[in-house]
């Protein structure tokens, strides 16, 4: 069975070989037992010859709030991708697409009606959660490529209809949790590979934050009325209820749009576990949590742990995943990923990956070590008490970031036919356990998943 460790010797041959490199650049000297490496900046142009850069790749924004925005503003910046149209159900939104991408957009409150334009390839889609799925599936329906932000799906069972959609058209659907396209995700991934931990057994993420913003209390501009907010089409298929701005502006809140910290945020460290990991996702889920402070009505919790048992697969051991989000962290602002193995741990961040590995001591006595090789076996050594080893994986300068290479991912995908870093399949595999998370705490129970054939049990 291929473990994630299957050739140890050669990362240890590397690292010092590495280890010599680093020693004579410039970046590196630190205090003993730590160093420094530059991540180099991706390089992936490669581009199709049938599409030239001059032929531009049209999109369309639907759903033009804040991430909507700057995933539109993101592709923007790569050549040959030229914005046409947007669609939002609030006024003050539709003014500011206008205002960001040019007054000569086309604009609509209705997104049927930038899926039936012929001049757009491609829609980015940043509605709420409630949306994504039948967006994508109208999208994917009427020929379009998509970009669609995570969670990809409000609920588990909804997202076979958005992996049927992409398997039956001849289009290009990507997830948008960005940090997957990150060289430190991909540093790590090659670091397990080669067994720099050892073999994987724990890994843990967190996400901690304190302030109104953080927690969702997001401002609701003066001028929110139902004459300036599409709300009948914003309840999708909910029972009608009167005007309420706080469900329009912090949907998040509430469980019929949003999917709570689970699925706003525990996704993303699904995805670049599972990248890094290459899992197909956990077997047992089990969540909980309370709302502790942010009392404003919500329906959500706002400290949640999560715990999760992988099984073994061919791809890596079983391990532990232990995930937790606390929106009232006096400590605040802390975010990370990381894996344990039997001989190291790596912190994986979007920039920068920081290895630790235990100091190995080989004998130090003479006489030990000539028995030792006498009887030609292993003598295990006395430990000394030393500090880790510390490697420090960082970006170097002119580094565009994992949101532009995700976005660039998806452009380079459409162009050249090719794939995606995350197909429905994966975004499916990544909301899955999130979304299981909201059942287990609602229901006090674990849940179990089947990740291979992605069915809850
Ligand atoms: N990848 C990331 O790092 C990241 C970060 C933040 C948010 N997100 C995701 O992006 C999505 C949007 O989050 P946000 O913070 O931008 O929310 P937001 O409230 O700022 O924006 C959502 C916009 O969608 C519009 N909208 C709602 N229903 C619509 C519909 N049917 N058609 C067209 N427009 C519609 C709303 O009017 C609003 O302007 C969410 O799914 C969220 O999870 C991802």
């Amino acid at each position: 069975m291929k473990k994630n460790n299957p050739n140890r010797r050669s990362f240890i041959k590397k690292l010092a070989i590495g280890s010599a490199v680093i020693a004579t650049a410039p970046t590196i000297l630190t205090a003993k037992n730590k160093s420094i490496s530059k991540l180099k900046v991706p390089q992936k142009v490669n581009l199709n010859e049938k599409v030239s850069v001059n032929d531009n790749i049209q999109i369309a924004l639907i759903g033009a709030g804040g991430m909507g925005t700057a995933d539109a503003k993101t592709s923007l910046k790569i050549p040959g991708v030229k914005l046409v149209a947007a669609c939002d159900l609030y006024d003050g939104r539709i003014e500011a697409a206008k205002e960001n991408f040019g007054k000569d957009i086309f604009t609509t409150k209705n997104y049927l009606e930038i899926l039936d334009r012929k001049d757009i390839d491609a829609v980015i889609i940043g509605t709420p959660d409630h949306w994504h799925k039948k967006i994508s599936v109208d999208a994917m329906n009427r020929g379009k490529h998509a970009y669609c932000e995570k969670p990809m799906v409000h609920a588990i069972e909804e997202g076979y209809d958005v992996i049927n959609a992409q398997n039956k058209n001849n289009v290009i659907y990507e997830v948008g949790s960005q940090g997957l396209s990150s060289v430190g995700n991909e540093k790590a991934k090659e670091l397990l590979e080669d067994g720099a931990i050892g073999e994987l057994n724990y890994a843990e993420g967190f996400w901690a934050r304190n302030s109104p913003g953080g927690a969702w209390q997001y401002t609701i501009p003066d001028d929110a009325s139902k004459d300036t907010v599409d709300w009948k089409r914003f309840l999708k298929d909910y029972d009608y209820i009167p005007f309420d701005p706080l469900r329009f502006f912090r949907w998040r809140n509430y469980l019929d749009y949003g999917t709570g910290m689970a699925g706003d945020l525990f996704v993303h460290l699904f995805s670049s576990l599972h990248f890094i990991t290459s899992s197909v996702g956990p077997q047992k889920i089990a969540a909980m949590g309370g709302l502790r402070f942010w009392e404003d009505g919500r329906e959500v919790p706002d400290v949640l742990l999560g715990m999760f048992d992988y099984p073994e697969t061919k791809q890596h051991p079983g391990f532990d995943l232990s995930l937790r989000c606390n929106f009232v962290d006096g400590t605040s602002g802390t975010t990370y990923l990381r894996l344990v193995g039997s001989e190291g741990s790596m912190d994986v961040m979007w920039d920068k990956v920081v290895l630790r590995t235990n100091e190995k001591n080989e004998p130090q006595d003479a006489f030990l070590q000539e028995k030792a090789s006498e009887r030609n076996s292993q003598i295990s050594s006395r430990k000394k008490m030393l500090p880790p080893r510390e490697l420090i994986y960082q970006v170097e300068e002119g580094y565009k970031g994992a949101h532009y290479y995700h976005h660039e991912n998806f452009i380079n995908a459409i162009r050249n036919r090719g794939k995606v870093v995350e197909d429905s399949v994966f975004g499916l595999r990544a909301a899955a356990p999130a979304l299981a998370c909201n059942i287990s705490y609602r229901d006090n129970k674990f849940i179990n998943w089947d990740p291979q054939k992605m069915k809850l049990k």
